[in-house]
C-alpha cells in the first residue's frame, strides 16, 4: 500500500505521516529532507542557490543514508530548500529515490508537496493537508522554540506565506492536490483529532466506500 500526504508547511501532513505509516506498518519518508539536504549541502559549500549546476551535482550526490534531521530542520535550511527545490533538473535528480522508496513491501508513506500528483500518482490514498497560515505559523514557532531555536510568530508568518507562494507557483510538479486527494483541513484539531481523520479518510478508501 502507498500512502501520499502533500500539503503546505506546518499544516501537519509530516505529523500524521509518521502516525500512519506506524499505524499501518508502513516505510516512511519525509520528502522534505532531500530537498532540504540539497539546500544544506549549498549553503555548507558556500554556493550560490541559484547555481543550478552545484545544486544538481549536490541532488545527484544525496547519500539519505548519511542524513543529520535535526540539522536538516532548522530554519537556515527551510529557505534554501524551497529555492532549490524549484530547479526542475535537481526534482529529476531525487525522483528515483523517491519511487523506488514508494515501492518498498509491505508499502510505504511519503509526504511532500508532489507526491500525489508526481511521484506516486497510483498512490492507493492520497491525502492533501492544509490549515490556516496563522495556525501553521503558531505550530512552526512550538516546533522551533522546541528545537531551542528563536522564533517570532510574524517573521515566521511570512516565511510560510513566502515558501507557499515559491513551491505553489513554481512551474517544476508544484504544490497542488492530486484531482483525486481526500482534503484534510487540520486547522481546528489537535493532534490526535487529527490522526483520528487521516485514519478514517484512508480506513474508507480502502474499503472503497465512497467519503464525502
Ligand atoms: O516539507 P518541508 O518543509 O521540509 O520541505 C522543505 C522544502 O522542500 C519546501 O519548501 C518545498 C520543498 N519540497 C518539495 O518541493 N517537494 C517535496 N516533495 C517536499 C518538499
Amino acid at each position: 500500500m502507498i500512502i501520499a500526504i502533500d500539503g503546505p508547511a506546518a499544516s501537519g501532513k509530516g505529523t500524521i505521516a509518521k502516525y500512519v505509516a506506524q499505524v499501518y506498518g508502513l516505510h516512511h519518508l519525509d520528502t522534505g529532507l532531500l530537498y532540504r539536504a540539497v539546500g544544506k549541502a549549498m549553503l555548507d559549500a558556500g554556493h550560490l542557490l541559484d547555481d543550478t549546476a552545484r545544486a544538481i551535482e549536490a541532488a545527484i550526490a544525496l547519500d539519505p543514508k548519511q542524513f543529520d534531521e535535526n540539522a536538516l530542520k532548522l530554519q537556515s535550511v527551510t529557505e534554501a530548500a524551497s529555492v532549490v527545490a524549484a530547479i526542475p533538473e535537481v526534482r529529476q535528480a531525487l525522483m528515483s529515490y523517491q519511487r523506488q522508496f514508494a515501492m518498498k513491501t509491505p508499502g510505504a508513506v511519503l509526504d511532500g508537496r508532489d507526491i500525489g500528483t508526481v511521484i506516486a500518482p497510483g498512490a492507493d490514498v492520497k491525502l492533501f493537508v492544509v490549515a490556516t497560515p496563522e495556525v501553521r505559523a503558531k505550530r512552526r514557532v512550538l516546533e522551533l522554540k522546541a528545537r531551542g531555536e528563536e522564533a517570532d510568530e510574524k517573521e515566521v508568518l511570512a516565511d510560510l506565506l513566502r515558501r507557499d507562494e515559491r513551491d505553489s507557483r513554481r512551474t517544476a510538479a508544484p504544490l497542488k492536490a492530486a484531482p483525486d486527494a481526500h482534503l484534510l483541513d487540520t486547522t481546528h484539531l489537535g493532534i490526535d483529532a487529527a490522526f483520528r481523520a487521516a485514519v478514517a479518510i484512508i480506513e474508507a478508501a480502502r474499503t472503497g466506500r465512497k467519503r464525502r
